[in-house]
């Protein structure tokens, strides 16, 4: 049985992570660290597995990319990011789908190792990162989307949830919402929990303020119309007087449901503002005020970043890739004072 990357990592204390940060870029570890490894791998007999990396010459001219809803115009900038950056080196990019579940996010994994792709961007489902672990491991870099991580063994781009979750919320106290609903998705999506952080703490400085969450199974039109309409069936008094919607999507839905359902006027009756600002937040019928994620240069960061790490596995280029949310203002949001 051959000894692994995990073998070495429990024999010396240390994550995975750190093994691979010692094989591939010791300087970022502590000397007594990289000794410890080494005294293990010597003692087990750890063999590097190489011949995956030698494989990488004969590797088909593709990266994977699995996005966590390919029906959402975030990730179709994001998709068109990485393929602008990837055909730049005359590659291409296999994009797969998980619609937010493990599963499926998992199926592509195994379908990307099989394809023999250089490398793979991923928008995790969850915070269990044991099968990218396991892929990266095995040779194939792995780089994080939309996502941070305080594993070192992986690059990331992504975007600071808690700020952009802060200035949303910052943004309806700031024009008069003192009940504020949060409309979340899935708590297992680490951008919607990061959201909700910053959300918080918009919330805590002002004594006044309270703040819902209002939990939907996944980010989407429809859900975001369920919660919509939810608000809109209770008694205008124990309504919200703010919306803060995880995306645009389940602002547009929940916009749709205040149109159709009640009596409620966006933004006067309820203020509401989403997060991406994909194309279509300007075109609804009360322009949405959102918080900016630069989608296209994401894709195309998070593409340079795999594209660096192959051409520099031990390169000291920077790896964990960080952009600010922006606030963009409009009709949904513009109360008078
Ligand atoms: O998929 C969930 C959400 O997280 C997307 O709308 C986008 O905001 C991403 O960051």
């Amino acid at each position: 049985m051959s000894v692994s990357v995990k073998d070495v990592a429990l024999a010396a204390s240390v994550s995975v992570g750190t093994v691979s940060n010692v094989l591939n870029r010791p300087e970022k570890v502590s000397p007594a660290t990289v000794e410890r490894v080494h005294t293990a791998i010597a003692e087990l007999g750890f063999v590097r597995n190489d011949a995956a990396r030698q494989l990488r010459a004969g590797r088909s001219r593709s990266i994977g990319l699995v996005v966590l809803d390919v029906g959402n115009p975030f990730f179709a900038e994001i998709a068109r990011g990485a393929e602008e950056r990837a055909a730049e080196e005359n590659m291409t990019v296999l994009l797969g789908n998980s619609d937010e579940r493990q599963d499926r996010e998992h199926a592509y994994l195994d379908l990307f190792r099989e394809q023999r792709v250089n490398g793979v961007l991923v928008s995790p489902t969850t915070e269990d990162l044991s099968s990218l672990e396991r892929l990266r491991d095995g040779g194939v870099p792995v780089i994080l989307v939309d996502r941070e991580t305080s594993d070192e063994g992986f690059g990331s781009v992504a975007v600071d949830d808690i700020e952009g979750g802060f200035l949303a919320v910052g943004h309806l106290l700031e024009g008069g919402c003192r009940r504020v609903a949060f409309l979340a998705g899935p708590m297992g999506i680490r951008q919607v929990r990061d959201r909700l952080e910053g959300a918080r703490r918009a919330v805590a400085q002002h004594p006044d303020a309270v703040l819902e969450v209002i939990e939907v199974p996944a980010l989407t039109v429809l859900h975001g119309r369920e919660a919509g309409q939810i608000i809109a069936g209770r008694a205008p008094a124990d309504r919200p007087d703010g919306v803060f919607a995880a995306n645009d999507l389940l602002a547009v839905g929940a916009l749709q449901a205040f149109a159709i359902m009640g009596d409620i006027a966006v933004p006067d009756d309820i203020a509401l503002i989403g997060y991406d600002d994909i194309d279509f937040a300007s075109a609804t019928v009360v322009p949405l005020s959102s918080i900016r994620q630069p989608a296209h240069l994401i894709g195309y960061s998070a593409a340079d970043l795999l594209l660096k790490d192959l051409a520099q596995p031990d390169g000291d280029h920077e790896r964990a890739v960080r952009f600010q949310p922006e606030l963009v203002v409009r009709e949904s949001t513009r109360r008078p004072r």
